[in-house]
């Protein structure tokens, strides 16, 4: 809704009413219309300001109506009208105009706005442009290379920001209404054919070819197969090279082709799950999701390695009291040193300054004793874990809460070593740990509710996207990951290249492809894991290992690159090469070609054509079918998880949804049906065979992904 009053005599104040962010919804844009017309009419009414209720201009469009029949008034020639009135409008910007939001309030011949507000028009993100005039509106009014970058970045920026690139005309500390207001009466009566924005002559630089040239080459190399950073490239260049009719039009065709690619669509999957995950109070029955959390002020961290100095970053940002215990004097003093470099980066990064040190060091795990919570991130070994919890179990305070960061270990395990097992629950954090975004929060069968709400919410705190999952081996990201990693080590030995294999994964939208990804984290964690199981032949230096274990295909071909040495880029050589041992730039290596050449020969392995199809299809599929076991084992609550998971985590391409998603994209069918084939084409790869969720849910008629709950409620739930 939108209500107009009559202020200080003469000025129309209309106010958005639509919370919580007043987006501009049918019954929204009908209120402005219909309010924007009295006014007009009014004549004791001498110009205009619109604002919205509760702090917060606009948020821009009604994302739920999105997909939805269209009704009410359009917004374009809304906008139009304001723009066109004969009264000044001015729009008053507090909170955010964001999107919708900030198109409206560029068709108002002024904006004035508070201090703290936010701009933006982040529709990119959602796959989409700005249709309502902001990719023809913005360039006019700040110019070619400033609108190109936040229309194809989607960027939010301060009303500092916004005055000086003159988005604003003005910017207040106070009251944004009582500033507008009289603005508004000083305008009034004053002519407005300069104010129009749409009217503007589009700044022309001289060098526009190179200039969109350049800009379609960034958004191209940061999109990683997005189209819609490519369409507002393509909309600002109409901007600037046609009548503002003719760009209009061509922003319309734009949104058209946007708004029903299956992109925009996994975009706003992607927006809708990350908010349902987080607010993690889905229809799943969950034994923890009603529970209250506990507050958590002081927390330690065990354990200073690359995991633990970000977690005590994270922890500190969060602006938490930490105690960081790391037993190794020199990895102690230089984990000091590198926090405190983090934390005073991170301050600079986020214009703050850095605040009272927060951290304290010590080497006796005794500094534990008065913590709220305490996050384990030692090595990944299992005794020397379980001596950790037990020695936390004896120290801490009765109720401190226990984590640990395990990326793979048994939750239930560690806690049947300590006194209180229902306090004990996985926060697996991922590296960089202050930077990356995900949390898996894992549910031990014995932690109890209000545990598990802790960690989640201490993750929230953090500014992570926490997500709930069971207790098994890799949790879900990881788990996940195994058979999508040996379906790359198969394909080396059937004839493909890891540069094959990467440059398809990174043309679906990956950042890297699984060998680029592992010569980054090191080969050396994987091949200790596979010790630790027993799966390294100690006879693999010979050259012959063996193909099976257990009667299940295996690839030694990992474990032969780590007993050379080549552990990726910490050594300089891994599945390509490096100028030095930590240089980043990947090179293609002839001596691994050779090697792989060398290595089918001995085993009899013919070398054929392999695809990039075939490199998708196997990698993705076979990561996809663990994702409904996964589904199938209770182990998370719904096919959003998985997804966030994926994209927060694991780098998959946010355009297309995350795995689950996209299986519904290609169609479960044919998922099914491609698994099958392969499944009998490698009969000893047991996770190609299609699980049974898979298969009732095709027999199912395939439903959509949000209906797939009512399919897996029928298993039982970990969590
Ligand atoms: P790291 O090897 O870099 O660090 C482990 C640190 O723990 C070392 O500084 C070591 O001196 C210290 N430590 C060993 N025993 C200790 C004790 N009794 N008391 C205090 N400190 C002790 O290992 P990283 O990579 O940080 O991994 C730690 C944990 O995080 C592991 O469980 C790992 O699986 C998990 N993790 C690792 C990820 C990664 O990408 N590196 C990602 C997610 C989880």
């Amino acid at each position: 809704m939108a209500q107009c009053t009559r202020v200080s005599g003469s000025v129309g104040l209309i106010t958005l009413q639509n919370p919580p962010v007043n987006a501009l919804s049918a019954a929204v844009r009908q209120g402005i219309v219909d309010t924007v017309k009295r006014a007009l009419s009014d004549p004791k009414v001498k110009s205009v300001v619109i604002c919205g209720q509760d702090g917060i201009f606009c948020g821009g469009a009604d994302i739920k109506e999105f997909g939805t029949k269209m009704s009410g008034p359009p917004l374009v020639p809304m906008i139009h009208a304001i723009e066109a009135a004969s009264k000044p409008v001015v729009a008053a910007i507090e909170g955010g105009a964001l999107g919708g939001g900030l198109e409206l309030a560029l068709g108002c011949h002024y904006r004035i706005a508070h201090s703290k507000a936010r701009l933006g028009l982040p529709e990119v993100s959602l796959g989409l442009l700005p249709a309502a005039g902001g990719t023809q509106r913005l360039p006019r009014l700040i110019g070619v290379p400033a609108a190109l970058d936040l229309i194809t970045t989607g960027r939010h920026i301060t009303a500092a920001e916004a005055l000086q690139l003159g988005v604003v005309d003005q910017v207040t500390e106070h009251r944004t209404v009582d500033a507008a207001v009289k603005f508004a009466l000083s305008v009034a009566g004053k002519p407005l054919d300069g104010r129009r924005i749409s009217t503007y002559p589009c700044p022309r630089p001289s060098d526009l070819d190179a200039l969109f040239e350049a800009a379609m080459q960034k958004v191209r190399q940061n999109a990683r197969g997005a189209i819609a950073p490519v369409a507002c490239v393509q909309a600002v260049r109409a901007a600037a090279t046609l009548p503002y009719i003719q760009g209009m039009e061509r922003e319309k065709e734009l949104m058209a082709t946007l708004f029903t690619s299956g992109q925009a669509r996994a975009l706003q999957y992607c927006f809708f799950a990350q908010r349902a995950v987080s607010k993690w109070s889905m229809p799943s029955g969950a034994r923890w999701d009603t529970s209250k959390p506990r507050p958590v002020h002081k927390a330690a961290v065990i354990g200073l390695g690359t995991m633990g100095r970000g977690i005590t970053v994270a922890l500190a940002q969060a602006g938490l009291s930490v105690v960081a215990v790391e037993t190794q004097e020199k990895q102690l003093m230089e984990a000091k040193q590198a926090v405190s470099a983090m934390l005073e980066r991170g301050a600079k990064r986020r214009g703050v300054a850095p605040g009272p040190d927060k951290v304290s060091y010590s080497h006796n795990i005794q500094a534990v004793a008065d913590v709220d919570l305490v996050i384990e991130a030692v090595f990944e070994d299992m005794d020397l874990k379980k001596k950790v919890f037990q020695q936390m179990s004896v120290i801490c305070k009765p109720g401190t809460f226990l984590c640990t960061n395990t990326s793979a270990l048994d939750v239930d395990h560690l806690a049947s070593q300590t006194r209180n097992p229902e306090l004990v629950v996985g926060m697996h954090f991922f590296a960089p740990a202050h930077v990356m975004k995900l949390l898996e929060v894992v549910h031990g069968s014995q932690s109890s509710p209000q545990t598990v709400a802790t960690a989640m919410q201490l993750g929230k705190k953090m500014g992570k996207v926490s997500v709930a999952v069971g207790n098994c081996r890799g949790f879900v990201g990881n788990r996940m990951l195994k058979p999508y990693v040996e379906q790359a080590f198969f394909l080396l030995e059937e004839g493909a290249t890891p540069e094959l294999v990467d440059r398809a994964l990174e043309e679906f939208g990956f950042p890297m492809g699984v060998f680029r990804m592992s010569d980054l984290s090191g080969l050396d964690v994987g091949w200790r894991v596979r010790r630790g199981d027993g799966l390294v032949e100690p006879g693999a230096a010979s050259g012959q290992p063996a193909r099976s274990r257990g009667g299940r295909r295996y690839s030694p071909l990992g474990d032969l690159l780590c007993e050379q040495g080549r552990f990726g880029q910490k050594t300089g050589r891994g599945w390509y090469q490096y100028d030095k041992p930590g240089s980043r730039i990947a090179r293609s290596d002839p001596w691994l070609h050779s090697f792989l050449e060398e290595y089918r020969a001995r085993h009899g392995l013919v070398a054929r054509r392999i695809d990039h199809q075939e490199v998708l299809e196997r990698c993705l599929y076979a990561l996809i079918n663990e994702g409904f076991r996964i589904l199938e084992d209770g182990i998370a609550t719904g096919p959003e998880d998985i997804d966030i998971i994926y994209v927060f985590g694991y780098g998959w391409p946010r355009h297309r949804g995350g795995p689950m998603f996209y299986a519904g994209m290609v169609g479960l069918a044919k998922v099914l049906e491609r698994l099958e084939h392969y499944h009998q084409a490698h009969p000893d790869v047991p996770y190609l065979q299609p699980c049974s969720l898979l298969r009732r849910l095709v027999a199912g008629g395939s439903p959509p992904v949000h209906r797939w709950r009512e399919v897996i409620k029928k298993f039982h739930s970990q969590l």
